[in-house]
C-alpha cells in the first residue's frame, strides 16, 4: 500500500522517488494538501512576512547566448542599453526611500574589466547614499550579473554586495547542453555556486520550468541538488517561449502545456518550501506572466520574496528575456502599491527597511 499523502508530507526528509511523487500530485484535494503544508512552513520558518528586493535591470548588454534567452547575444532585433550610474542610483534611492530594505541589480553577462569596475563603484555608491536610521546598514544589495571569476565575487562582495543570484537553470547535463551554446557548462556554473559560498555571500539558484523535454525526475534533482548544497534563497519559474531565439519552435508544445507548467511551477515552490524549509523562496515575475495574480498563488504556495520592478519604464521594454512580461508600462510607485494591495489580499504582511535575509544562511553561518 502506498504512504498516505499527509504521512509523506510530514516527513523530515525526502528522497528523490518522494519528491517526485509529490510534484506529480495533480488532484485538486492533493495540491490543496501540499500548498497548505508549504504555507504551514513558510510561516514557521519565514514568518508571515513578505520582502522586497526593487529589481534594477541596468544593462541589457550580454556576452551570452542561452538559447532561450530574449536578450542573448546573437539577438539583433534588441535595442542594447546600459543605464548611468545617476539613474541606477536614482532607482536605488527609490527602494530606500519607499522601504524595499534591498535591491537586486541584474544585467546581461559581461566580464570585462570595465563592466566588474562599474560594478564595485555602483555598489559602493550605493552602500553610501542608502544609510538612514531606518536602513543603518544601507540598502541590501543582491547582485545578479552572471558567472564570474572568484576574484571578481570578491571584489562584488567587499564592495558590500553581500546576496548574488546566480540559476543554474537546470541540474540534467543532457538538458543543460541542449539549452545552452557550447561555451557554457554546467559544471563552471556549479563551480561559480561554490566560489560565491567561499567568498561569503548568501548564494541563491533556480532553475526553469516546463523546458522541452525536462522531466518530474530531473526537477526532483533540482531540488535535491538545492538541498545538498545548502543554497540560501531560491528563484525559479516557468519557461516562456520568446520567438527570437531559437527555441521559438517550442511555441505550439508551450502553449499546450501551459495550465500544467503553471501549475508545476507552483508545486515546484512548494516542494522546494517543505524540502529545504527556512531559504527564501521568490514568487518571480513570469508566474505572473503565465496568470494575472501568479505571484500571489506563489506566496500561497510557500514562497516568502517579491521582486517589484524598479527600472525606468523607458528601458523596461527592451529587458525581455521571454514575452508576455508583466508591469512593462507601470512605474516604481504604481508597481509597489499594486504589489502591496495583493500581498494583502493574501492575508500576508509586508516587510519594511529590513534586509530580510535567508534564514538559513544565519543558521549555516
Ligand atoms: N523564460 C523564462 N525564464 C527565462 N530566463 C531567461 N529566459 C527565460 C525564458 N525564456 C530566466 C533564466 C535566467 C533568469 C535571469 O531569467 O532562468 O537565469
Amino acid at each position: 500500500m502506498t504512504q498516505s499523502l499527509t504521512a509523506l508530507l510530514a516527513q523530515k526528509t525526502f528522497s528523490t522517488a518522494d519528491i517526485a511523487r509529490l510534484l506529480s500530485l495533480t488532484g485538486p484535494a492533493d495540491v490543496e494538501l501540499l500548498r497548505s503544508r508549504a504555507h504551514e512552513l513558510v510561516l514557521k520558518h519565514c514568518g508571515s512576512h513578505v520582502f522586497f528586493r526593487g529589481l534594477i535591470e541596468f544593462s541589457n548588454i550580454c556576452v551570452s547566448d542561452c538559447n532561450y534567452c530574449g536578450i542573448r547575444k546573437s539577438n539583433e532585433a534588441v535595442d542594447r542599453y546600459m543605464l548611468s550610474k545617476d539613474d541606477i542610483l536614482e532607482s536605488a534611492r527609490f527602494c530606500a526611500e519607499v522601504g524595499y530594505g534591498s535591491a537586486v541589480l541584474q544585467s546581461g553577462e559581461r566580464i570585462d574589466e570595465a563592466f566588474v569596475a562599474f560594478i564595485e563603484d555602483i555598489v559602493r555608491s550605493i552602500k553610501k547614499e542608502t544609510v538612514s536610521s531606518t536602513l543603518p546598514g544601507g540598502l541590501g544589495i543582491t547582485l545578479c550579473v552572471g558567472e564570474q571569476t572568484e576574484d571578481v565575487y570578491r571584489r562584488f562582495y567587499n564592495a558590500g554586495a553581500h546576496r548574488y543570484l546566480l540559476r543554474i537553470e537546470t541540474t540534467s547535463p543532457t538538458l543543460f547542453a541542449k539549452i545552452h551554446p557550447p561555451q557554457q557548462s554546467l559544471a563552471n556554473r556549479m563551480d561559480c555556486l561554490d566560489r560565491l559560498r567561499r567568498v561569503g555571500f548568501q548564494v541563491g539558484t533556480g532553475v526553469m520550468i516546463g523546458l522541452p523535454e525536462q522531466t518530474i525526475e530531473d526537477l526532483a534533482n533540482d531540488i535535491q541538488f538545492f538541498k545538498r548544497t545548502s543554497i540560501d534563497m531560491i528563484g525559479m519559474g516557468p519557461y516562456i517561449v520568446h520567438h527570437q531565439t531559437p527555441m521559438a519552435h517550442y511555441d505550439r508544445d508551450i502553449a499546450a502545456r501551459k495550465d500544467a507548467v503553471f501549475l508545476l511551477a507552483l508545486k515546484m515552490i512548494a516542494v522546494t518550501r517543505i524540502v529545504c524549509k527556512d531559504v527564501n523562496i521568490a514568487a518571480t515575475t513570469a508566474l505572473q506572466a503565465m496568470q494575472y495574480d501568479g505571484r500571489e498563488q506563489g506566496l500561497c504556495f510557500g514562497a516568502n520574496i517579491v521582486m517589484p520592478q524598479t527600472t525606468p519604464v523607458d528601458v523596461r521594454n527592451n529587458y525581455l528575456l521571454y514575452e508576455g512580461k508583466p508591469c512593462l508600462d507601470e512605474n516604481a510607485s504604481q508597481c509597489k502599491s499594486c504589489l502591496e494591495r495583493r500581498i494583502r489580499s493574501v492575508g500576508r504582511e509586508i516587510g519594511t527597511n529590513e534586509w530580510g535575509d535567508s534564514q538559513h544562511f544565519a543558521a549555516r553561518s
